[in-house]
């Protein structure tokens, strides 16, 4: 017996998808099956069967599927690949990297870079979103990594503190740190860095005040604050300048 749609899928949507087909999905099948001299209608019912493997199943099912089965069109038979359940595909660039991973559906995207993909410059502070250790870019934006679902990062660009630099040169974010000693521990310092960068792209390092105000979500231990504000002054001229 050939194989359903619903066989790929998690055992409780399985149950969802016999729901469907006593409903009515197998009915029409079997009005096709029943008219054999109807060549349409047995057309009908190979294109629905065919279908129903492909992306409405997925679009039915909410399952995540690997476009690359999908969408090639050359005519073989091609299965999509369905991650187990609690799995995902990411498939994104980190520093510029090519990344393809299959993650717990769960994972934070803190926990990849750190944990899988061995970025720990990135550091894990409160895990709760309430001081800013975590920041990373994604698609140019900060976001706290920790409150973020590494899933949702997928066919997004991560940039991390170990990005930053280029050609062996430091970032003038990071060498405005060094300068103005914006720091005692460091644990702080790659989310205020990158926060910071963020900061001055959004336009919102034009005084002290303001530079307070848009770096309050990145909290200092260490209360290294009066250097932390100046290092972003200076290097927000300097980035302004190009
Ligand atoms: S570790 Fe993410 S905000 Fe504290
Ligand atoms: S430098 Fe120690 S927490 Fe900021």
């Amino acid at each position: 017996m050939a194989d359903r749609a619903s066989d790929h899928l998690p055992s409780c949507l399985q149950k969802c998808a016999l729901r469907s087909s006593a409903s009515g999905i197998e009915q029409g099948e079997d009005r096709a099956v029943g008219e054999p001299a109807n060549g349409v209608a047995a057309d009908l019912a190979i294109s629905r069967r065919t279908t129903l493997k492909g992306p409405v199943a997925v679009a039915a099912f909410g399952i995540l599927v690997d476009d690359h089965a999908v969408a090639q069109g050359d005519g073989a038979a091609h299965e999509p690949v369905v991650p187990e359940p609690n799995r995902a595909i990411l498939r994104t660039k980190v520093n510029g990297q090519p990344v393809h991973l299959t993650i717990d559906a769960r994972a934070s995207l803190l926990d990849v870079l750190r944990d899988t993909l061995g970025l720990t410059g990135t550091k894990k502070g409160c895990g709760q979103g309430q001081c800013g250790a975590c920041t990373v870019h994604v698609d140019g934006q900060r976001i706290l990594s920790c409150l973020t679902f590494a899933a949702w990062a997928d066919g997004r660009e991560i940039t991390t503190i170990e990005g930053i630099g280029s050609g062996g040169e430091l970032h003038v974010m990071q060498q405005a740190f060094i300068d103005h000693d914006a720091l005692q521990c460091g644990y702080c310092t790659p989310g205020q860095i990158m926060a910071a960068i963020a900061c001055v792209n959004e336009g919102h390092a034009n005084s002290p005040e303001e530079i307070r105000e848009f770096m309050s979500g990145n909290l200092c231990r260490c209360g290294a604050y009066p250097g932390i504000v100046a290092a972003i002054a200076d290097a927000a001229a300097k980035m302004r300048r190009g």
